[in-house]
């Protein structure tokens, strides 16, 4: 019987499946992971939702931060620090609008994942917290959109150890809890 052969490319990487996920009700802009998932909108000049509760918390120096950082396409992220927050730092994504299912909106929704722990793998972060991004403001139903973030998050090979799902009510903690059993 042949000797099983060590992953190179994962050797070379430390990357692996992300060992903890849980999730949990509560408000992200008190979480004290290593970095928070904002879901915010394309300018990334601030809005409602989520994204208004991590500016307030955080204070302006965050929006001076993101003015720099010239916007934000659907389904990338990009990375800010989290001054006053007890996060080091803040992962702007962008979900997308629904419009239905069949405007891409699915392999957008997965982009913010896999985009937002790739930010937090090029800046050390080992920690993340992820709002239910998009399914505010966006309207994206909220079994669909916990199914591609958990299957996205589960799927992906990072250095991230820890992924929290921060639901703002129990319904939403429910749905996720359902997914990670
Ligand atoms: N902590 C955790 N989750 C929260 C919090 C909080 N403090 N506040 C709200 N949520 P949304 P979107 C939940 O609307 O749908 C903004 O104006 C909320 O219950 O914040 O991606 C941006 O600027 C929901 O489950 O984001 C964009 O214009 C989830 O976070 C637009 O909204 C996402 O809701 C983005 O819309």
């Amino acid at each position: 019987m042949s000797r099983r052969q060590p992953d190179r490319r994962r050797r070379e990487t430390d990357e692996v499946p992300v060992q903890r996920l849980d999730a949990v009700s509560g408000d992200i802009t008190t979480q004290t992971l290593d970095a928070i998932v904002n879901a915010a909108n394309s300018s990334l000049l601030g809005g409602g939702g989520v994204d208004g509760a991590i500016h307030r918390a955080a204070g302006p120096e965050l929006l001076a931060a993101c003015r720099l950082l010239g916007g934000c396409d659907t389904g990338d992220a990009k990375t800010t620090p989290g001054f006053a927050l007890p996060a080091s730092w803040v992962i702007h994504t962008v979900g997308p609008v629904w419009r239905g299912g069949d405007h891409g909106e699915p392999e957008l929704l997965a982009s913010c994942y896999v985009r937002s722990l790739e930010e937090a793998d090029r800046v050390g972060a080992r920690s993340v917290a992820f709002p239910a991004i998009s399914t505010g403001v966006y309207g994206y139903p909220i079994e669909a959109a916990a199914e591609i973030a958990v299957v996205t998050v589960r799927g992906a090979s990072t250095d991230v150890e820890h992924v929290r799902f921060v639901c703002f009510n129990e319904p939403t903690t429910a749905v996720y809890a359902r997914l990670l059993a």
